[in-house]
């Protein structure tokens, strides 16, 4: 019986908080079954050492790939080196992961922090999920799984609790960043819109809210720690299905008010 293929993700911002922490638990756990692609947009940078590091102990699982979300040229280079290495054989998961947080309400967030959560947190997902979406449908197709799974083909789009308009009247007071919600309310119609459009291949789509996370973007106040976000969503994660297709969930799985 051939061996299995190792199941292949690519992680944006995978330099720090929860892409560092997602990388860490993916080849503790499944070093001998999973590639992972680690994208970050400055490799060389002291801020990415902890991943470099990560990488030189495990060669064979991690490759670093530069990649700025919000820059197409640093994308189409990132995809040209992923696609060589992937030899064929299809991207199983995008988890876009990459994010910015200007904090103010709307007097106090200027239009290029509006610009910058709208490119970084919509954009860069849109722009690299189109890029890599010939390697997903590679995958899917190369798969003789039925349904929909992490194991076929499946964009991860890493949302947040205050992208849900129903709960502006609980949360705005305590954390404003409008433009940080607006771009992530639309990140979430993304991934409903998409989870539509690609059913018919076989590519699931869901938007997860990690918690509020004690990470660089989370504060010391935060809720919990990357250990238990990222348990949590890649048990989310590996536990979807076509049920969940185009869902916006929390870390635990539950569905959250859109
Ligand atoms: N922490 C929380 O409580 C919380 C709650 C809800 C949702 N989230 C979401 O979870 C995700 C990760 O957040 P985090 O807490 O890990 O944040 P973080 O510690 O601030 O890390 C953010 C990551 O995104 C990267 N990034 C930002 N802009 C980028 C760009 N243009 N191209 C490539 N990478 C870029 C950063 O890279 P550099 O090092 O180069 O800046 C860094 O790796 C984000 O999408 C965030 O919105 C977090």
């Amino acid at each position: 019986m051939a061996a299995s293929k190792a199941q292949s993700f690519l992680i944006t911002g995978a330099n720090r908080g929860l892409g560092l922490e997602m990388v860490k638990q993916l080849v503790e756990s499944r070093a001998s079954t999973c590639r992972l692609f680690a994208a970050c947009r400055d490799p060389d940078a002291p801020k990415s050492q902890a991943l470099q590091d990560l990488a030189k102990k495990y060669p064979k699982v991690i490759t670093v790939i530069q990649l700025d979300t919000t820059d197409p040229r640093s994308m189409k280079e990132a995809a040209m080196k992923v696609g060589a290495k992937l030899e064929g054989g299809g991207l199983n998961v995008l988890v876009n992961n990459a994010g910015v947080l200007p904090r103010g309400d709307l007097l106090h967030t200027s239009e290029q922090e509006f610009q910058m959560s709208m490119d970084t947190n919509l954009m860069g997902p849109v722009r690299v999920t189109k890029e890599f979406l010939p390697y997903l449908l590679q995958a899917s197709k190369a798969s003789t799984q039925p349904g929909m799974s992490w194991s076929k083909a499946a964009v991860i789009n890493i949302s947040a609790l205050l992208a849900s308009i129903k709960l502006v009247p609980e949360t705005y007071i305590a954390h404003p960043a409008i433009s940080y919600r607006i771009s992530k309310t639309a990140l979430n119609m993304f991934n409903q819109c998409a989870a539509f459009e690609f059913t018919k291949d076989g590519i699931l789509f869901a938007a997860i809210h990690p918690g509020w996370v004690r990470t660089d973007m989370g504060g010391p106040n935060g809720e919990i720690d990357v250990v238990e976000s990222v348990q949590g969503l890649l048990k989310v994660m590996g536990s979807l299905t076509e049920k969940e297709n185009g869902a916006f969930l929390d870390y635990h799985g539950k569905p959250l008010p859109w």
